[in-house]
C-alpha cells in the first residue's frame, strides 16, 4: 500500500483515498467492470487498509455487460465518470460520436499517477498552489477498450481546504477523428437523495438570489446556453441536507471555474442514488478531436462542509481569494473608487470628469473610473464599440492627458472597455463584418444595439489587444472595468467548418481568457474588475484574471442585501463590487439613507457611483466619515471570515458579520427592511468569536464576552428603561434602517468599567 501525504492507495484492491483534516474522498476500481466506483465523499474519516465494506450490490433486474454474469450492470454501481450506451441509463459524464455514428464508449481503468502540487490547465483558469507542499494531484488514466482514446481524470486535494478539484482531459491517441459531444468536469454518485438543491438564480439587476428546494426523483438542473455564465444562473449548486442551516449541517458545493455555457445537474434515480454533475453545457457543444488532439475540461471545485452553508462559503472564499485570484492585487487592499456612470452616463467632458475626481479626492476616494462613452462617437449605446480611440470632443487632452490630471489629484485612474463587442458604423465593423458572430444570410440579433465579435478567432483577439494596448501603453491606467453587455445568439463562426460549429461557444471563452492573459501579463499592475451588465459573468473563471467583479447594476441598498447575500455563497467579499449610489435609486426608485447604502456597500470592494459634485455639505460629511470608517476596517472586510446570519430571503431583518482571523475584531451589519409598528424584541446572536475574549462593542460602548455575544446576542430594543415619555413622543426609525457594530477585543477590561 502506497502512502502519500494526502492520497492513500491500496494497490492490491485498487482503492484511492484522498483526505486531509476535513474531507475524505474514496473510490476504487470495480474488478468486474474495471469502472471507477465512488465509495464515499464527505467528512474526513480515518484511513484503513480497505474500504471494501462500502461496496453495495443488490440483486436487481438489469442489463449486464457480460454474458453469464448478472452483477455487471453499471446502472447499479455508484460511479465517478459514467458513460452512456451500455448498461447505465442515467445521464452520462461524457459522450463521444465515433466515425460510424455510434456512441458506445467503454472506458476502463488503466493506471494512475500522482504528483506533488497541482498542474496548470492550459488556456483555462484553475486553482493553483504557491508551493508544491500545498496539494497533491492524482491522475487516473482510463482507456476506451475499442479505440485509442484516453481520458485522464485529475483530482487535487489541498492540505488545508475542505475541497477536491476535478477535471477531465480527453486525448485522441488514434488516427481517426472523433466528435466529443459531452465532457463533464466532475460527476459524483451519492448513496442517498436526502438533499435540497440550492442555487443562485436571477436576472439583470436581481442577480444571485438564493433558491432552495427539495430534490425529487428525475432530473433537475441549472444551466446557461447564453454564451456567458449569465444573470439567470451561476455555475454553482449545493446539495444541502434538509436540516442544514447557515451555521450547522452538511453541504456539498459544486462550483465550476468557467465563464461560458455550463450545466449543474442532479439526477435522482429510482434507487435514490443522487448523481451530481457539473461541466460545460452539452447542449450545442461538440469538439472535434483529430489525431493527437486533446480536450481539457474546465475545473470543478467540490466543497464539503459540516458547518452549514457558512462553512461551505468560507472554504470557497479562502480558496478563491488566495488560490484562484492571482497577481499583484490578490492580497492588496483594494482602492475606494468613484465611477462616473450613474453621475453622467454618456454626457460628460474633461471638465466634468475632473470636477468629480477633485471632489472624490477631497472626500478620501482613491481611484477614479471613467466608464462608458469616452471613445469613438459614443453619445448613447448605439455606436462606437470596437473603436477604442478617445473622443477628443469630450476629452480634449485624450485619455493620456486625463489620466495624468487624475494622477495629479492623487487618485489612481481607471477605464471602462467592452472588448468583445462591436457597433455597426465603426471602422472595425466596416472592414471586418465577418468578425461578427452570426450565420451568413440569416438575421443577426442585436443586444443593446451591439454585436458580438468572434473571439473564437485568434486574429480578432489580437486586433482588440492591439487597440487596447495602444491606449494602455500611452496612458497611466491603473484599473480596467471589462464589461460584456449582451449574450451570444446565432452562435456561428465564419472561420470554422460545419462539423466544428459546436465549438464556437467554448472557443469564444478561450479567446476571452487569452485576451485577459495577454493584458495581465503585459500590465501586471492593472487591477481588473469584470462586469457583464452587472453580474452576468460573475463566475470563478473570471476571478482568475480579475480579482473583483461588479455584482450587479442594481445599487439599491435593499436589493443589494439579496444580491450580496447570494453572491457570498461562493465568492469572497474581496471580489464583490459594491458601491453607494444616488437616491432615488436609478434601478428601483427607492430612497434610502446614506447610512444604509454605505452599511451595505462596506461588505465588498466599496466605492461610489453618483454625482458627488452636487451633494449637500451634510452628505459630503457623511461620505467623508464613511470612507474613514471603511479604510479603518478594509483589511478585515477583505480578509476576514464572513458569516451570513439572517437571510433577506427569509424575513424582514438581515444580518451578516466578519471576524478577523485572530478573532480579535469583528464587524457586524444588521439591517431592517420595513419598520414594524409596536415591534417584538429583536436579538442577534453572533458567531465565530472567541468565547473567552472580552469585546468592546462600538458604537454602543458595551463590553461583552464572546460566549455571551454568541449565546445571547446583541439586543436591539430602544433603551427606554428610564423613560417617562408617552409612546407618541418616541422617535420612530422608519423603513430601511441599519446598524453597524465594531467589536474589538480588550481582555484587560473590567466588566464594571462599562456598566
Ligand atoms: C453595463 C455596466 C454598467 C455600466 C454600463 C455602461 O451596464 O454593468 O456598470 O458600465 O454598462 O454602458
Amino acid at each position: 500500500m502506497k502512502e502519500f501525504q494526502f492520497i492513500h492507495i491500496n494497490e492490491a484492491a485498487n482503492e484511492f483515498h484522498l483526505s486531509n483534516q476535513a474531507v475524505s474522498y474514496i473510490f476504487r476500481v470495480d474488478p468486474t467492470t474495471h469502472q471507477l466506483e465512488q465509495l464515499y465523499f464527505g467528512k474526513k474519516i480515518q484511513h484503513r487498509k480497505s474500504f471494501f465494506y462500502l461496496v453495495e450490490r443488490e440483486n436487481r433486474p438489469a442489463n449486464n455487460l457480460y454474458e453469464g454474469n448478472h452483477t455487471s450492470s453499471l446502472e447499479h454501481i455508484k460511479q465517478e465518470y459514467p458513460s452512456f450506451g451500455t448498461t447505465d441509463f442515467r445521464y452520462p459524464a461524457h459522450q463521444i460520436k465515433w466515425p460510424s455514428g455510434d456512441q458506445v464508449t467503454h472506458l476502463e481503468y488503466a493506471s494512475y499517477t500522482i504528483s506533488k502540487g497541482k498542474p496548470t490547465l492550459e488556456g483555462l483558469p484553475a486553482t493553483y498552489v504557491d508551493s508544491k507542499e500545498e496539494a497533491e494531484t492524482l491522475t487516473i488514466i482510463l482507456k476506451d477498450i475499442y479505440s485509442e482514446l484516453e481520458v485522464q481524470l485529475n483530482y487535487t486535494i489541498f492540505s488545508t481546504f475542505s475541497a477536491i478539484t476535478r477535471s477531465a482531459c480527453f486525448i485522441n491517441r488514434g488516427t481517426t477523428t472523433i466528435q466529443l459531444e459531452n465532457a463533464m468536469s466532475a460527476s459524483v454518485d451519492f448513496p442517498d437523495a436526502d438533499f435540497e438543491l440550492l442555487h443562485l438564480n436571477g436576472a439583470w439587476a436581481r442577480e444571485t438570489h438564493v433558491e432552495r428546494k427539495a430534490l425529487h426523483t428525475g432530473l433537475q438542473s441549472v444551466s446557461s446556453a447564453r454564451g456567458a455564465s449569465s444573470h439567470a444562473h451561476n455555475p454553482f449548486m449545493a446539495l444541502v441536507r434538509p436540516e442544514t442551516t447557515e451555521l450547522n449541517g452538511e453541504v456539498y458545493g459544486f462550483s465550476l471555474i468557467y465563464s461560458g455555457n455550463f450545466t449543474a445537474q442532479v439526477e435522482v434515480d429510482t434507487y435514490h442514488v443522487t448523481r451530481a454533475m457539473l461541466g460545460i453545457n452539452p447542449f450545442r457543444f461538440n469538439w472535434q478531436l483529430n489525431e493527437g488532439d486533446f480536450f481539457q475540461t474546465p475545473e470543478a471545485v467540490l466543497v464539503y462542509s459540516d458547518a452549514g452553508l457558512n462553512g461551505m462559503s468560507q472554504t470557497y472564499h479562502e480558496l478563491y481569494r488566495t488560490r484562484l485570484a492571482r497577481g499583484r492585487w490578490r492580497d492588496k487592499e483594494r482602492p475606494i473608487l468613484i465611477n462616473n456612470w450613474e453621475a453622467t452616463y454618456f454626457d460628460f467632458n474633461e471638465e466634468k470628469i475632473l470636477e468629480i475626481a477633485r471632489n472624490g479626492a477631497e472626500l478620501g476616494m482613491e481611484l477614479f473610473v471613467l466608464d462608458d462613452g469616452w471613445f469613438g462617437k459614443r453619445d448613447d449605446d448605439t455606436s462606437s464599440l470596437g473603436d477604442w480611440v478617445e473622443d477628443k470632443t469630450k476629452l480634449s487632452n485624450g485619455i493620456k492627458g486625463l489620466s495624468e490630471k487624475i494622477h495629479q489629484l492623487g487618485l489612481k485612474f481607471g477605464l471602462w472597455f467592452e472588448p468583445e463587442m462591436v457597433s455597426k458604423n465603426t471602422p472595425l465593423h466596416d472592414e471586418h463584418s465577418d468578425w461578427v458572430i452570426g450565420v451568413p444570410g440569416k438575421n443577426i440579433s442585436h443586444g443593446r444595439n451591439q454585436f458580438v465579435l468572434d473571439f473564437s478567432r485568434p486574429e480578432v483577439v489580437d486586433s482588440i489587444f492591439q487597440q487596447m494596448d495602444a491606449i494602455l501603453h500611452d496612458a497611466q491606467v491603473d484599473y480596467i472595468k471589462w464589461d460584456m453587455n449582451r449574450y451570444i445568439s446565432e452562435a456561428y463562426s465564419d472561420a470554422l467548418p460545419p462539423e466544428q460549429q459546436g465549438e464556437v461557444y467554448h472557443r469564444y471563452i478561450l479567446g476571452v481568457y487569452e485576451l485577459y492573459e495577454r493584458l495581465i501579463t503585459k500590465y501586471p499592475d492593472i487591477l481588473f474588475e469584470s462586469c457583464a451588465g452587472g453580474g452576468a459573468r460573475n463566475d470563478p473563471g473570471m476571478l482568475y484574471y480579475a480579482p473583483q467583479a461588479w455584482a450587479s447594476d442594481d445599487t439599491d441598498a435593499v436589493e443589494r442585501l439579496k444580491i450580496q447575500y447570494g453572491t457570498s455563497m461562493v465568492y469572497p467579499l474581496s471580489s464583490i463590487g459594491s458601491h453607494v449610489s444616488a437616491v432615488p435609486n436609478h434601478q428601483v426608485g427607492r430612497v434610502t439613507s446614506m447610512d444604509i447604502r454605505s452599511n451595505v456597500a462596506y461588505f465588498g470592494t466599496f466605492g461610489y457611483e453618483m454625482d458627488i459634485t452636487t451633494l449637500s455639505d451634510a452628505d459630503k460629511e457623511s461620505i467623508r466619515h464613511h470612507i474613514q470608517f471603511f479604510k479603518k476596517h478594509r483589511a478585515l472586510v477583505q480578509q476576514g471570515t464572513f458569516y451570513r446570519l439572517e437571510s433577506p430571503f427569509d424575513g424582514n431583518t438581515v444580518a451578516w458579520m466578519l471576524v478577523s482571523k485572530d478573532q480579535s475584531e469583528a464587524l457586524v451589519g444588521y439591517y431592517q427592511i420595513l419598520a414594524t409598528p409596536n415591534p417584538a424584541y429583536e436579538r442577534l446572536k453572533l458567531t465565530g468569536l472567541n468565547p473567552e475574549t472580552m469585546y468592546i462593542v462600538e458604537p454602543i460602548n458595551q463590553s461583552r464576552y464572546g460566549d455571551d455575544l454568541m449565546a445571547i446576542g446583541l439586543l436591539f430594543a430602544d433603551d427606554v428603561t428610564n423613560g417617562i415619555e408617552p409612546t407618541w413622543k418616541f422617535n420612530r426609525h422608519g423603513d430601511f434602517t441599519s446598524n453597524m457594530f465594531y467589536l474589538k477585543s480588550n481582555d484587560s477590561l473590567e466588566d464594571k468599567k462599562w456598566e
